[in-house]
C-alpha cells in the first residue's frame, strides 16, 4: 500500500474511532442520570440554546405554508377571547391578570403572551396552537379543536400585544362559565 494511502486509512480509522467513543460517553451520561431534569434548575446554556434554536427555525419551517386570512374578523377575536381566557390564561397570563402560580414553576416558563405575541406570525401561532411543542407543556390543541377554532385563538392572539385590561374583560366577560363556552372538546 502506498504512503499516502496509508494515512488517509489511519486518519479514518482514527475519526471512526474518536467519533465511537464520544457517542458511548454520551450514551453513558445518559444511562447515569446525571442531568438535573429538575424544573428547579435552569438548562445547562448549550442544551438551552439547542432547544430554543430547534423550536425557533422547526415552527418557523413548519408553518411555512399555512395560509393565513388576509385580517381577522371583530367576531373571531371575540370568540378566540373566550377560548384563550379558558383554555391559556392560567399559563400565558392575559392583560391585567398574572398567570396561575404553578405555572412559573414550569421549565420553559411559559412566555407572557402579550409580549411574545408580536414575535410570532399568524401561521406561526396557529401552528404552535394546533400542535403544541414537544418536551415543553404547550399544549397541542389540535386533537379537540378544528382549525375554525385554532383560528379564532390565533386572531385574538394577535391582538394581545398593547391589548388594556378593560378590553380583555369586555372581550372574555362570558368565559369561564359553561353557557357560553365555545370551545368543542368535551369534559
Ligand atoms: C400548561 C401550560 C400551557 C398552556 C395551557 C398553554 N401553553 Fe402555550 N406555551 C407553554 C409553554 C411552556 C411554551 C414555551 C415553549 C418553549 O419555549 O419551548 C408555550 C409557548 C406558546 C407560544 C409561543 C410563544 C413563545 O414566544 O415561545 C404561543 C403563541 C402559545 N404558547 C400560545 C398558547 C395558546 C394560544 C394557548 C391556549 C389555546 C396556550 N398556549 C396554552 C405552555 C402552555
Amino acid at each position: 500500500m502506498s504512503k499516502p494511502k496509508n494515512i488517509a486509512l489511519g486518519v479514518l480509522i482514527g475519526s471512526i474511532g474518536t467519533v465511537g467513543v464520544a457517542a458511548l460517553g454520551g450514551i453513558a451520561y445518559v444511562y447515569s442520570g446525571g442531568y438535573n431534569v429538575a424544573a428547579t434548575e435552569p438548562h445547562a446554556p448549550t442544551v438551552r440554546w439547542a432547544l430554543d434554536t430547534s423550536y425557533q427555525n422547526s415552527v418557523q419551517t413548519r408553518s411555512d405554508a399555512i395560509e393565513a386570512p388576509a385580517d381577522f374578523a371583530p367576531e373571531m377575536v371575540e370568540a378566540g377571547g373566550s377560548r384563550y381566557a379558558e383554555m391559556c390564561a392560567h399559563c400565558h397570563g392575559a392583560p391585567g391578570a398574572e398567570p396561575a402560580g404553578w405555572s412559573r414553576g414550569m421549565r420553559p416558563e411559559p412566555p407572557i403572551l402579550w409580549h411574545a405575541a408580536s414575535e410570532w406570525d399568524s401561521q406561526e401561532v396557529f401552528w404552535l396552537v394546533k400542535n403544541g411543542v414537544k418536551m415543553s407543556g404547550m399544549p397541542a390543541f389540535g386533537p379537540d379543536h378544528d382549525d375554525a377554532a385554532i383560528w379564532e385563538i390565533t386572531a385574538f392572539v394577535k391582538e394581545l400585544p398593547g391589548m388594556q385590561p378593560e378590553t380583555y374583560e369586555s372581550l372574555t366577560a362570558g368565559a369561564g362559565g359553561h353557557g357560553n363556552s365555545t370551545t368543542t372538546h368535551t369534559e
